[in-house]
């Protein structure tokens, strides 16, 4: 199983109450799915998700990932296993603003060992997958929320990780660019990627092939989706170099 939850569970404590962001909570999501995580705001999505993404740990429960009980990691074999696996995906982009694109998306190889004149490649290779290839030396202030996204997934995609999380990856996008963002998430996942994607729009997570309904820090339906998709013929989005 590539990512396991085992009744994990996540509360903040302050002077006067602690509040329960996440009640135990099992969930198993195998290599290759695309799952949403779907529920109102506070339900407790972010904070699932960055358990995760182990950018953050549960207050109890047991999580795997990859097969590996993620307690006893350090923070160091945390971020070289997050660095190794994962491609992170946010609803404000995060990419930073003094740096031009094609800097922002070789970041995640800087650590990695591998040569300069490499990341310049491989970066190239992910903005062209994601259609960026023309803006890799602006800066992120000049492109439209589209394309920071677009950016940001070229980011998340350029070491190739087996999962890519993306918190609310529509969110901040008009609906048609929200849909081209999806469109790039699903050829994705087609291409093998395992994609969890938190959302609060029924719409979107309806793309996925899973959705994990989650109310006031419960799962309460975990289903797959089961309709035809119409949409399916365009879905053969090219992001082979990505792959
Ligand atoms: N660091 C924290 N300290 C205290 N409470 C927190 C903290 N992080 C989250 N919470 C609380 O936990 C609950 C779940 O938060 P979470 O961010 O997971 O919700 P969400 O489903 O992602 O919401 P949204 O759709 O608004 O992003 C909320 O009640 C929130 O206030
Ligand atoms: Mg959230």
């Amino acid at each position: 199983m590539l990512i396991e939850a085992r009744r994990i569970s996540k509360s903040y404590r302050s002077d006067s109450a602690a509040v329960i962001a996440l009640q135990p909570t099992s969930l198993q999501i195998e290599s290759g799915e695309f799952v949403a995580i779907l529920g109102p705001s506070g339900s407790g999505k972010s904070t699932l998700m960055n358990i995760i993404g182990l950018l953050d740990r549960p207050s109890s429960g047991q999580f795997l990932l990859d097969g590996r009980d993620c307690a006893h990691l350090t923070d160091d074999q945390a971020a070289r296993m997050r660095n190794q696996l994962i491609g992170f995906v946010f609803q404000a982009y995060h990419l930073l603003p003094r740096q031009t694109v094609l800097s922002n998306v070789e970041l995640p190889l800087l650590y990695s060992g591998v040569t300069r004149a490499e990341r310049k490649l491989r970066a190239t290779r992910a903005l062209s997958a994601v259609k960026l290839g023309h803006r890799i030396e602006h800066l992120p202030s000049q492109l439209s929320g589209g394309e920071q996204q677009r950016a940001a997934i070229a980011r998340a995609i350029v070491t190739k990780p087996a999962i890519i999380l993306a918190d609310e990856p529509t969110g901040a996008l008009d609906s048609a660019t929200g849909w081209e963002i999806l469109q790039l998430l699903i050829a994705l996942n087609r291409i093998g990627r395992t994609i969890v994607m938190v959302t609060h729009d029924v719409n979107i997570a309806r793309q996925a092939s899973r959705i994990v309904s989650i109310r006031d820090g419960n799962i309460i339906s975990d289903e797959p989706v089961v309709t035809t998709k119409p949409e399916a013929v365009d879905r053969a989005e090219p992001c082979d170099e990505a792959a």
